[in-house]
């Protein structure tokens, strides 16, 4: 099973960015746990970080065909961007969307996402577990529904 994970604007600062709202650990770190936990549950990963969105479109549409499903915390594209919804409409495959913070507790704007009516589900608030809770949960939904 090949599953995808995409980090989206400003992710590559985490460490240094807001630590009290985002953690201490930098993306490698967080890079590392998805990796160890992939390899415990004996999936592949490929993971991917861009500041541009059109990076992220692209990003998205070389999934198709090649990947499972997919992991995205789109960061604050997440609360503007059609574009990235179109592309991950454009693909058909099962993701999880994620993010570090729970946004709900955060200002309002943050409460709109344009990923969260089409993705299985959204995992918000647990730091870099939301990620590795992730991945547990969208290998469980494809091997579901493989089952049917
Ligand atoms: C975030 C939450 C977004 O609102 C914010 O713009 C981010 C990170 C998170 O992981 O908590 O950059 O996606």
């Amino acid at each position: 099973m090949k599953i995808s994970v995409i980090h989206g604007p400003n992710l590559d600062m985490l460490g240094k960015r807001e630590p009290g709202l985002y953690g201490t650990l930098s993306l490698s770190d967080i890079n590392e746990h998805i990796k160890h936990r992939a390899d415990m549950l004996g999936v592949e990963v490929d993971i991917f970080q861009s500041n541009y969105e059109g990076e992220i479109v692209n990003k998205i549409h070389s999934l198709y065909n090649n990947f499972d499903g997919f992991i995205i915390n789109a960061a604050a594209y997440t609360h503007t961007s059609v574009a990235i919804r179109d592309a991950v409409l454009s693909v058909s495959l099962p993701f999880i969307e994620v993010h570090l913070s729970n946004v709900h507790k955060r200002e309002v704007f943050r409460h709109k996402s344009y990923l969260s009516d089409i993705a299985v589900g959204v995992i918000s608030g647990f730091g870099y577990l939301s990620y590795t809770l992730a991945l547990e949960a969208i290998i469980h939904h494809i091997k579901a529904q493989e089952q049917v």
